[in-house]
This record gives C-alpha cells, sequence and structure tokens, in this order.
C-alpha cells in the first residue's frame, strides 16, 4: 500500500493548478443519468471518486468516454468525460458500490424521476459520523415518492404519472440532499419549492448544468431553489467548477511552511471565509487574473478561532487543514465542528507530530507549539489525511504517512503539485 513521505521545512514557491472540483463533479455526473443525451463534463478530475462513480453508473447502463488531454506536461490532467445513458439497464444500486461512496447513494434522484423507481443500499455510517438518509427520504415524499426500507435497501417507487412538484424545507442544511431533491424535481410534474436548501457554489453548478440541459431552475445561491418540472431533458455541455477545498488546502499549506505560491485557474470568491481565516493567521493573499496568489515571508503564524458552518461559512471539509495549520500558531485558537459529530480523528494524529490539543465536545483547543517533529501517522479520513501533509510540511524530520488511498479520493496529484514548489514529499509504494 502507498504511503507520503514528507520531510519538513522547506518554503513553497511557485505555481499550483487547481483540479476541477471533486464535490461538483460527482453530482454533475450523476446528473447524466437524467437524460437519454450525451452530458460532456470539462475538467473533471482523475480522482479515486471519480473513478468509483464511473463504474457506478456503468452499472445503470451509462456508455462513459474519456478524453484525456495532458494540459501541462507533467501537471494536471484535467479530463472531458462523456456520459451518455440512453436506456437505464438497471435502477437498483447494490451495497458493494454504495458502502464504497457515500454521494452514490445520490442516483436516487435521477433513476427515480426518469424510470420512477429505484432501490438504493443505505450507504451505512462512515469514519465522520452516522450520515442519516431522513432528509432524503423526507425530501423524495414530499414530491410524492413512497419509500420503504427493506434489508439495508431503500425501495422508493413514484406515482403511476411520475414525481409531483412539491414543498420541501430542510430541517438542516443538507449539500447532498439538495442535489437529490433538485435533480428529481427537473422532471416532477408542477413545481417544486425548496426551503433551507444548501448555498454550496457546488449546488450552483449543478443547477446550472441542469438549465444547461433544459430544466429551469432559479434561486440557487440562496436558500430558496425553485424547480419547474419539465418533460425531458437534452444533453449539455458543462465545465466542472475549480475545487474551492482543494484551493484552500494549498493556501493553508503555504501559510504554514511559508513562501509564495500561485494557486491557478481557481476563484477566491468561492472560499471568501476561509481565505479571511487564513489572513488573519498572518498570511498575504491576493488575487490573480486567474487565480489566487498567497505570501507568508517571515512573520509567524497567528492563532485564529474558526467554526465551521454550511457555505458561505468556514467550510467543514477545511477544518482539519486549518488545525493542521493553528498547530504552529503563536498562542491558543479554538476550531468548532457543528457539520460532523465525529470530525476529529486527525487530532490524535497531529499529536503524534507534538501538536497540543485538547477536545471538549464539539470545540478542539489548539495551543500553537514552536516545532512539530516527523513522525509516522495514519490517514483516517479524506481531509483529516490532508491536514497530515500540512502539518508534515513545517514538522522537523520525516513524516510518514500511511492509508493513503484516503488522500487519493479527493486530491490530484498531490505530492506532484507540492514537490513542483519546493517541498520534499514523495508517493513510497511498498
Ligand atoms: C457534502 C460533501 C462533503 C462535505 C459536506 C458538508 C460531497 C460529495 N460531499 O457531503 O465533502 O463535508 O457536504 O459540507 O459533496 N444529514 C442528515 N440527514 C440527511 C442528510 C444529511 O442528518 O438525510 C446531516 C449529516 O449527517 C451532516 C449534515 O447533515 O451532519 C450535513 O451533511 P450533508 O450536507 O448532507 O453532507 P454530504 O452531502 O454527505
Amino acid at each position: 500500500m502507498d504511503r507520503i513521505r514528507i520531510v519538513g521545512g522547506n518554503e513553497l514557491h511557485g505555481v499550483i493548478p487547481i483540479s476541477g472540483a471533486k464535490n461538483a463533479a460527482l453530482p454533475l455526473m450523476i446528473a447524466s443519468l437524467l437524460t437519454d443525451d450525451t452530458l460532456t463534463l470539462e475538467n473533471v478530475p482523475h480522482l479515486a471518486d471519480v473513478e468509483q462513480l464511473i463504474r457506478i453508473l456503468g452499472n445503470h447502463g451509462a456508455d462513459i468516454s474519456v478524453n484525456g488531454r495532458r494540459e501541462r506536461q507533467g501537471e494536471s490532467y484535467a479530463r472531458t468525460v462523456h456520459f451518455t445513458s440512453r436506456n437505464i439497464v438497471s435502477t437498483t444500486a447494490p451495497y458493494e458500490l454504495v458502502s464504497k461512496m457515500r454521494a452514490s447513494f445520490w442516483v436516487i434522484g435521477p433513476l427515480l424521476a426518469r424510470e420512477g423507481r429505484a432501490r438504493v443500499s443505505l450507504p451505512g455510517g462512515c469514519a465522520i459520523g452516522t450520515r442519516p438518509v431522513d432528509l432524503f427520504i423526507e425530501g423524495l415524499t414530499a414530491l410524492g415518492a413512497s419509500i420503504e426500507i427493506d434489508g439495508g435497501y431503500v425501495n422508493a417507487t413514484a406515482p403511476a404519472g411520475g414525481l409531483i412538484g412539491g414543498r420541501y424545507t430542510f430541517p438542516k442544511v443538507s449539500v447532498g440532499a439538495t442535489h437529490v431533491l433538485m435533480m428529481a424535481a427537473t422532471l416532477a410534474n408542477g413545481t417544486t419549492v425548496l426551503g433551507n436548501a444548501a448555498r454550496e457554489p457546488e449546488v450552483v453548478d449543478l443547477a446550472k448544468c441542469l438549465n444547461a440541459m433544459g430544466a429551469k431552475i432559479s434561486g440557487q445561491g440562496t436558500s430558496t431553489i425553485t424547480i419547474e418540472g419539465v418533460r425531458s431533458l437534452s444533453g449539455a455541455r458543462h465545465r466542472v467548477l475549480p475545487d474551492r477545498i482543494e484551493t484552500g488546502t494549498y493556501a493553508m499549506a503555504v501559510a504554514m511552511a511559508g513562501g509564495d505560491v500561485i494557486l491557478e485557474d481557481t476563484e477566491a470568491s468561492l472560499l471568501d471565509t476561509a481565505l479571511e481565516a487564513i489572513r488573519r493567521a498572518g498570511a498575504e493573499i491576493s488575487d490573480t487574473n486567474n487565480g489566487i496568489r498567497i505570501v507568508r515571508n517571515g512573520a509567524g503564524i497567528r492563532p485564529v478561532d474558526i467554526v465551521t458552518d454550511p457555505f458561505p461559512g468556514f467550510p467543514t471539509d477545511l477544518q482539519a487543514q486549518f488545525m493542521g495549520l493553528m498547530t504552529r500558531s503563536s498562542g491558543v485558537s479554538h476550531i468548532t465542528e457543528t457539520i460532523f459529530e465525529n470530525r476529529f480523528m486527525h487530532v490524535q494524529e497531529l499529536a503524534r507530530l507534538g501538536a497540543k490539543i485538547s477536545l471538549s465536545g464539539q470545540t478542539a483547543k489548539v495551543e500553537g507549539v514552536s516545532r512539530l517533529k516527523g513522525a509516522p501517522v495514519m490517514a483516517t479520513d479524506l481531509r483529516a489525511s490532508v491536514s497530515l501533509v500540512i502539518a508534515g510540511l513545517a514538522a522537523e524530520g520525516e513524516t510518514m504517512v500511511s492509508r493513503v488511498y484516503n488522500l487519493d479520493r479527493g486530491f490530484e496529484r498531490l505530492e506532484e503539485k507540492l514537490t513542483r514548489c519546493g517541498a520534499h514529499v514523495e508517493r513510497v509504494s511498498d
């Protein structure tokens, strides 16, 4: 199994190209099941989760072709992928496939809307909490679906004439349930109004693509989304938006290691709250014509308190990385997680590098230390794993991160992107 070896101490200087967003690519790919025409997605990142979803969509009958194009020598593959689901050959998403990636549960929306039925395995628990599916079930029921849970599967059936537009207000903001209800409602009879909807940029990106396919969605990016159902959707061509989590992660890596880096092909407006926190920690951040420049020279890292929140708040997916940065601050910071109940597994691993962190409920108190020391650590989940890389960049000596498959789920060519900026990071295959 691969591991990542980091020798800390080097500053970062150069350019890092930002990939297309994993969390936008996944729902966009799933939206291709809504039409018998071809959906072409550009800027699709090359990640384990994307490959897994390609297998899942294939199981439903999607014909998928990939045009790999080397955009810049050795740096990043932005792929254009064509999805054609002429016929849906199976409305069942089996446990073996869904259990590997929670987002694959989202096929329930398009399958139900297009075929009138879906049988999708419950995703099961995951490392960062219980992550139930009650909001999906309530929301689809509001569109007229009958749903029963049997033998670990959600069996959903639409009324004879198809789903019916309805009103549903989420009791809690859910990105995934917003994606699914928006997709399902595109083909419903009548108008659907979703209240307290997620406002994440990936929801806006999905709505934009669905509208290009002929859907009638308005209000995306606000907490009320209105979807007027249409008879059918057509194909379209859409470019996946930049990955704001990858952007924030590298910005924090530069803030940690020091240096001067341009993050290319991204947009600061996708992560204002996180960039503001990094600025307060002492880095200078400015816009370039195609991205963001981040500089930290000399000055130490200042302690900053953060609380995770749905967009436009501080993203939970950057919480672990920010904690990594705060381990070296010159004081005490508090990091509060409000989205997932068990998203502090990185604390123990950061402690192995010498970080001083104590937990009280959903808040971590981080007392900055003047030095971290490299050690063997384990990647526990996707975002936690990259916080260890960030800490490793500033640790003395060697940090060896195992269980790298967690990293490969969401970060394209991480070691290559960091190495090109002067970091000492390499993949070791046993
Ligand atoms: C998405 C992102 C993930 C990010 C998360 C929150 C993708 C592929 N994943 O995950 O990276 O961390 O948003 O920004 O886009 N909940 C319920 N019942 C439900 C659904 C969710 O209680 O039916 C809860 C969850 O347990 C969690 C909270 O709602 O506590 C938010 O989860 P949600 O926004 O749905 O996360 P995902 O869409 O799974």
